[in-house]
């Protein structure tokens, strides 16, 4: 096989460095709500909860390692002859840390945005309310993620690469949030060859023309393996 390989990772690639998921049992979402850590509204209620909610994952994060999975992908996108592009739902830097180049479609939590100017420069471990943006001098800054009811980033690009894909695969998420979950349609309808790689089932999974089950730290290397020996 050759061409253009399209990547798509969720939490479940970074559960093995200790970064927890969203929607499993005892996941994020189960603990937090997210209609008032991950939403410009609840951001515009209570600043302090959602900096603080961003700062202890941010420190979390700091602390963590790739696995063999980001690893795997790494390697992947150095000896495959075509272009790998790897796209991340996910707001850690654990694909860089292996050596990746990776597409933050909902941003990341290295980054910090003003929400009144749209400048970016590098977040600091802790952000907090009274923070002020070093381009404009108001304190509007907020970490540079991607809330629901926000557009992903790079959608134009990542469309881009789906048309021009010989084959899409989906590592470690549930398919359960747009327009991320739509991309094995995409990819599909341009005549790509689709491959699901994940723990369990998944919203979907009925997409995916092959499966690959367990987890992401051995599943992956096994199939990065497959393909470039
Ligand atoms: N190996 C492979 N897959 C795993 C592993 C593992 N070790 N552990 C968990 N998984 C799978 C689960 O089976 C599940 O399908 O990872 C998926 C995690 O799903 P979610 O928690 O929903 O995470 P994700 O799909 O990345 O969420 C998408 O939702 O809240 C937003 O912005 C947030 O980017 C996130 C988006």
């Amino acid at each position: 096989m050759k061409g253009k390989l399209v990547i798509l990772t969720g939490a479940g690639i970074s559960a093995e460095s200790g970064l927890g998921t969203f929607r499993d049992p005892g996941g994020i979402w189960t603990r937090y709500p997210l209609e008032d850590v991950a939403t410009p509204e609840g951001f515009a209620r209570n600043p302090a909860l959602v900096h603080g909610f961003y700062n202890a994952r941010r420190a979390q994060a700091a602390t963590a390692e790739p696995n063999a999975a980001h690893d795997a992908l790494a390697r992947l996108q150095r000896l495959w002859r075509d272009p790998v592009i790897i796209v991340t739902q996910n707001v850690d830097g654990l694909h860089e840390k292996a050596g990746a180049e990776v597409i933050h479609m909902h941003g990341t939590l290295a980054g910090a945005l003003c929400a009144a100017c749209g400048a970016r420069w590098p977040a600091p471990m802790e952000m907090a309310p009274e923070d002020t943006c070093p381009y404009c001098g108001l304190a509007a800054t907020r970490p540079d993620v991607v809330w629901f009811g926000e557009m992903p980033y790079a959608m134009d690009e990542i469309l881009g690469h789906l048309e021009e894909c010989t084959l899409f695969a989906a590592i470690g998420t549930s398919g359960q949030v747009y327009p991320a979950a739509g991309f094995v349609q995409e990819a599909l309808r341009n005549g790509a060859e689709t491959t699901e790689i994940n723990l369990a089932q998944t919203d979907t999974s009925g997409a995916f023309e092959h499966h690959m089950t367990g987890p992401a730290s051995t599943v992956v290397p096994r199939w990065v393996a497959a393909l470039v020996g």
